[in-house]
């Protein structure tokens, strides 16, 4: 069943009914702030940090769901409604809800008068906006009451959502005109506030929750709006809110619009204030200036979709198959901007107050954003090397605002340097930038240790390889990839972090996911060197990943597929000797794209087997057989009931790596057949089943082994969206940056008889036809160049602002 349909022309999904399976969200914000935004208007707004800095106030695992947004009331006689059907739930005439690429358009019908709500933050500025436009479509003239309703948060998330002892007696607000000053806290040590206007005289407001809405009434049912009337409440502690009342009188056909602003300002130190206690509204009077007028509004959204438009020009591919083109060109790249900007921080699923940015998460979401704005990845990276220990091991985590790392989770999760190697060498790949790996970068954030950026990597190498147990496998520390396999940890108490229980370091539990790891970006790491004229070392290191190929093909292979991990015991796991969990899907992936076993059939049997015990109808669950009890020696991956999470879930995260394993040995028929499994656009037929959002990927899927198989859990924040759109664009699609230029090397089905695609890199943009008359699934026979014969596969670096290529498969 559909809850709606993709308007490719419009780049938007729309959502006809507010009644969808899971509220259905979409970003807004580029930069520095960021909305949530739900399909009924939902969610909140952040400041760069959504612990620390957070603007509205939001209650996860509320009852019902998602309940708090920034709302709008219509009150025609006695009906009161709003656009979005939420709080009211007052049933609309019609209703939709368009989300687009940093904006939502949601639009509902009541009585004669439609009202439509557009929201996003603007290009290179601090807030949301908030358009609602009125219209009669009726045949008499409508009196009109228009209340707005967002809920402030007093700043930190975490303090606002516990510490309620003082934080109910510390609210302040200044209300003037049509403008609410949200300043909690701004007296003492904070030097920013918030502000919420509209650009109109307004009858009334409130600021004060329990005089806006009751005691004990809800946002459903605002004491003030069913009574329409303000009560012009100045809070005083307790709980604050911002709402304008505004009365509106339209004839037949009229149709008049209201801009709403929600705002981040800051003051100097020593500027706060411009009489004793009065804040300095200055930053709030020059950003409202900036929208006083709908033309300016129309104005800041051209500038958004120009925005999105030039980044999505940088690839985009035409082929027979709509849905995948919607995927390619507009959602999967999107998803990607937003996991870069958000990490794993603040979504439906993660409440913003936990996890900062993940050190694996953001190096692993930097693959899929590097080609759209390859300045901003260059910063990220630097920011995550600097958390780096001089040992070359790091943090799992680091914050936001300040960019240290995170001591309360510390380090030890051994896969972690190595993905250092993987963005900064995709960044290279990308933009030919080698000046990158002289940026000096600090060692746990002290920058009087400051090295350059190669030096980082080098220890990230050395990490692995001095930290290796028995077998020659790399030691896996508190976890690798898989957060849940927890070797070291031995957790028998409950409440326990699973994480950080036990010895960080355990002498002897390997694993071999990191070993492939170490072989794909070994690799990699020394084609920088030798790019880089370090010959020597290169070499080196090519040595010890043809050691580390060894140990894997010897320690590391069970006769039919590749083994997990050894234990603290040195007993396998994921092997065909263990009771439950015999095999695994992250080792067959990460060992076959780093290529072992390729030219001896252990590759092609490790990929067979995946096929014969982890596939499934909705994608390749995690492994098999599921846990069925705790087991002390593995961890939180055995704390799962059996087919959620890591416990045989569908990690849509990893099916891509065995995409591109297929890719590696040449089958696109089943490398598309993987792909397509979890991809949510050929999911929309069965949303009733999938329950996520149809446009974006979620971490996970319920596998065979649980009862709701096929239930998409956690959208939006998942490394899936940069592993995907490699998958896509580079195995599959095969546009592949290298250090020399542009090698293209696709894997398709064998009956999709060619496409074209648009790539943008290094200053040229390459129009590429791909002809696969000839039914194969990969191979490449001739590319020309502006109807040259080029020699191999990589396109030649050029000048030229435009190149017509033609690649004739076969
Ligand atoms: C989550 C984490 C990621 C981890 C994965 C598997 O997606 O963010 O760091 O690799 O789970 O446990
Ligand atoms: C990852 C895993 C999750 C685990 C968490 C711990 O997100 O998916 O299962 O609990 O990491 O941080």
């Amino acid at each position: 069943m559909k809850f709606g349909y993709f308007d490719d022309e419009a780049k938007e999904y729309v959502i006809t009914t507010p009644k969808t399976p899971l509220p259905w969200i979409n970003y807004l914000g580029s930069q520095d702030f960021f909305g949530l935004f739900s399909n009924t208007a939902g969610g909140y707004d952040f400041y760069k940090d959504a612990k620390l800095l957070r603007l509205t106030r939001y209650r996860y695992n509320n009852c019902p769901l998602d309940n708090g947004g920034r709302y709008y009331y219509i009150k025609d006689g006695d009906t009161i409604w709003n656009p979005g059907w939420q709080p009211t739930q007052t049933p609309l005439d019609s209703y939709s809800c368009r989300h687009g690429l940093g904006y939502s358009v949601i639009t509902g019908s009541k009585n004669g008068v439609e009202a439509k709500l557009e929201a996003f933050v603007p290009v290179g500025d601090s807030c949301e906006i908030n358009r609602i436009t009125l219209t009669n479509d009726s045949d008499v003239t409508k009196t009109l009451d228009l209340f707005s309703m967002v809920e402030f948060c007093l700043w930190n998330a975490e303090d606002d959502s516990t510490n309620f002892q003082r934080n109910f007696s510390t609210g302040e607000v200044e209300v003037i005109g049509s403008t609410i000053y949200h300043k909690t806290e701004y007296r003492e040590r904070r030097n920013h506030y918030a502000v919420y206007s509209v650009n109109k005289p307004i009858e009334g407001f409130d600021t004060s929750r329990d005089a806006f809405v009751g005691v004990y009434n809800g946002f459903a049912n605002p004491e003030a709006v069913l009574e329409g009337k303000s009560r012009n409440s100045v809070a005083h502690g307790w709980a604050l809110v911002g709402s304008h009342h505004l009365k509106v009188t339209l004839t037949p056909g009229a149709c008049e619009d209201f801009v709403f602003v929600l705002g981040y300002c800051e003051n100097p130190v020593d500027q706060k204030f411009e009489a004793p206690g009065i804040i300095n509204k200055k930053p709030a009077d020059e950003l409202l200036a900036k929208y006083k007028t709908s033309a300016q509004v129309d104005a800041a959204l051209d500038d958004l979709h120009n925005y999105w438009n030039k980044l999505l020009s940088t690839y985009r591919v035409d082929t027979e198959d709509e849905r995948l083109n919607r995927l390619v060109n507009v959602w999967n790249q999107y998803q990607c901007m937003v996991t870069f900007n958000m990490s794993r921080s603040a979504s439906y699923y993660e409440s913003g107050m936990g996890r900062g940015m993940g050190f694996r998460d953001s190096c692993q979401d930097l693959l899929g954003f590097v080609h759209l704005i390859p300045e901003r990845a260059r910063e990220r990276i630097i920011d995550i090397a600097n958390t780096q220990f001089e040992d070359g091991s790091t943090y799992h985590q680091y914050q936001p605002l300040t960019k240290k790392g995170n001591a309360a989770i510390g380090g030890g999760f051994n896969d972690d340097p190595l993905w250092l190697i993987a963005c900064v060498s995709a960044y290279i790949r990308e933009t030919g930038d080698f000046s990158i790996l002289d940026e000096k970068c600090a060692f746990d954030s002290d920058f009087s240790k400051a090295v350059p950026l190669m030096e980082h990597l080098d220890r990230s190498f050395c990490y692995t390889t001095k930290n290796r147990g028995p077998h020659k496998l790399p030691l896996i520390g508190r976890a690798d990839w898989n957060d849940c396999l927890n070797l070291n940890c031995f957790s028998a108490e409950p409440g326990e972090s699973f994480q950080i229980t036990g010895p960080s370091e355990g002498p002897v539990a390997e694993s071999v996911f990191i070993a492939g790891m170490y072989v794909k970006y070994g690799k990699e790491y020394s084609d920088l060197l030798r790019a880089t004229g370090n010959t020597a070392r290169a070499d080196e290191v090519d040595m010890l990943v043809a050691d580390m190929t060894a140990a894997i093909e010897d320690a590391g292979w069970d006769g039919e597929w590749f083994v997990r991990a050894y234990d603290a015991n040195s007993n396998p796991v994921g092997s065909h000797v263990c009771e439950e969990g015999q095999i695994y899907i992250e080792p067959q992936g990460m060992c076959v794209m780093a290529g072992v076993g390729v030219d001896n059939g252990k590759a092609q049997k490790a990929l067979d087997s995946v096929k014969e015990r982890l596939d499934t109808k909705y994608g390749i669950v995690l492994l098999q057989p599921a846990y069925t009890k705790y087991h002390l020696e593995l961890g939180e991956i055995s704390s799962y009931p059996p087919g959620y999470k890591e416990n045989a879930g569908i990690f849509c995260h990893n099916n891509p790596w065995i995409a591109c394993a297929e890719a590696v040995m040449g089958h696109g028929d089943r490398a598309f057949e993987v792909f397509k499994k979890t991809c949510p656009v050929y999911l929309e037929e069965i949303s009733e089943i999938h329950r996520t959002e149809p446009y974006v990927y979620c971490q996970m899927v319920a596998g065979c082994d649980a009862p709701s198989h096929g239930e998409g859990k956690n959208s939006w924040l998942t490394g899936t969206a940069a592993w995907t759109f490699t998958c896509i664009s580079q195995y599959l699609l095969g546009i592949q940056p290298t250090l020399q230029g542009l090698q293209l090397n696709p894997c398709i089905p064998h009956d999709m008889k060619g496409y074209k695609l648009d790539r943008t890199y290094r200053g040229t943009t390459y129009h590429i036809t791909f002809d696969n008359a000839a039914g194969v699934e990969k191979g490449v026979k001739s590319v020309t160049v502006d109807g040259a014969p080029i020699e191999g596969n990589i396109l030649p670096l050029t000048d030229k602002k435009e190149v017509e290529v033609v690649v004739t498969m076969g």
